[in-house]
């Protein structure tokens, strides 16, 4: 099999910041709540015209020029989300006319924060399989339109921002060394949002009972969440044949700083190998683990031949880890 990987990250966040201190006008909550239970300070919205799709334009267009290939070589486009334009009509589908990429296939995938890991483990094999070379795969969202701004159990954890990556053929031995993915699938209505799709479409009286908005119980993730992360870095580390302690660097799912101190724990790593941006976008669910990476690369963090792990966890429940030779 060829070596695959990621020839060209890019991400996007948008310009409006939403600090503890602005939430602290809306609804009852503290900064120094939010930052002691979180580590979050701030995170990004999306302006009133800008949606799913449009994040994932301006991503995907500094990971094609990082990449060193031209957008007409790109053979597939696979936009990974929680928060699309539309339920019916993919994201990708936008993205695919945005950037003017005529008849290349585009389609969704859903597997919640898990979803950029997904996305990059399903066009490796297609790539690997020699059904496509090089697969756009961008993890996007915009929850700050399916969070409810009263609800202070979840609207202070989330923002909006987008990660694109081109995943193709990269030099022998390097790239994406292994993958480990696993959800253990709950119907107790740990992490939805209980309208809106076909199960229950919403009605008047479930935009009243605010049935639209995402809920959360937060302990339970909490408690999937310190097991999933460690395990799942695990899972992958084993599969590639790397030991934890030749990681050159974590790049975790940015949910909670205190999930991620428990990961390292128990991955019994340094905290300061695991990369976090939460304390300035919060979570970002898809875009999450990308916008880390993106910025590392940014930062010059990251040399040709380290050792990394992409790892995350997700509602569904999902989770995943992707060892990468950089
Ligand atoms: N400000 C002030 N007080 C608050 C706030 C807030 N924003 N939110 C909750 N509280 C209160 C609660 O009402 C509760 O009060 P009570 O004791 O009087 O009932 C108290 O604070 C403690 O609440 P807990 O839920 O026990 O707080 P906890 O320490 O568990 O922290 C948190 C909550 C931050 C949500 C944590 O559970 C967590 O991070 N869970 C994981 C969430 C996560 O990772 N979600 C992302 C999944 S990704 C995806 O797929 C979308």
């Amino acid at each position: 099999f060829k070596s695959v990987g990621i020839k060209g990250l890019g991400y996007y966040v948008p310009e409006k910041k939403m600090t503890n201190f602005d939430f602290e006008k809306i609804i009852d909550t503290s900064d120094e709540w939010i930052r002691t239970r979180t580590g979050i300070e701030e995170r990004r919205f999306a302006a009133p015209d800008q949606a799913t799709s449009d994040l994932c334009v301006e991503a995907a267009r500094k990971a094609i020029e990082a990449s060193g290939i031209v957008k007409e070589d790109i053979d597939m486009i696979l936009v990974a989300t929680c928060s699309p334009d539309y339920l019916v009509q993919a994201t990708a589908c936008l993205v695919q006319k945005k950037l003017n990429l005529k008849s290349i296939p585009a389609c969704d995938l859903n597997a919640a924060c898990s979803s950029f890991i997904y996305g990059l483990t399903v066009a490796t094999g297609m790539i690997k399989g020699g059904v496509y070379k090089n697969i756009l795969v961008i993890g996007a969202e915009t929850l700050s339109r399916i969070i409810d701004m009263q609800d202070r159990n979840t609207c202070i954890l989330f923002g909006d921002g987008a990660a694109a990556a081109v995943v193709g053929e990269v030099e022998d031995g390097y790239g994406i060394l292994s993958s480990y993915l696993g959800a253990e699938g709950e119907d107790e209505e740990v992490l939805r949002t209980p309208a809106g799709g076909t199960k229950k479409p919403n009605t008047m009286e479930t935009i009243a009972n605010r049935e639209n908005f995402l809920k959360m119980k937060g302990q339970e993730v909490f408690k999937f969440a310190v097991h999933a992360l460690p395990n799942a870095t695990s899972q992958a580390l084993e599969k590639a044949e790397i030991k934890a302690e030749d990681l050159f660097m974590v790049f975790p799912h940015q949910a909670n700083v205190r999930i991620i101190e428990s990961a390292a724990k128990r991955l019994n790593l340094p905290i300061d190998k695991f990369y976090m941006n939460l304390q300035r976008f919060g979570n970002t669910s898809s875009a999450s683990v990308g916008l880390a990476l993106g910025e590392a690369l940014e930062k010059g963090m990251i040399k040709k031949g380290d050792m990394i792990a992409l790892t995350g966890f997700g509602a569904g429940l999902t989770y995943g880890s992707i060892i990468m030779k950089w």
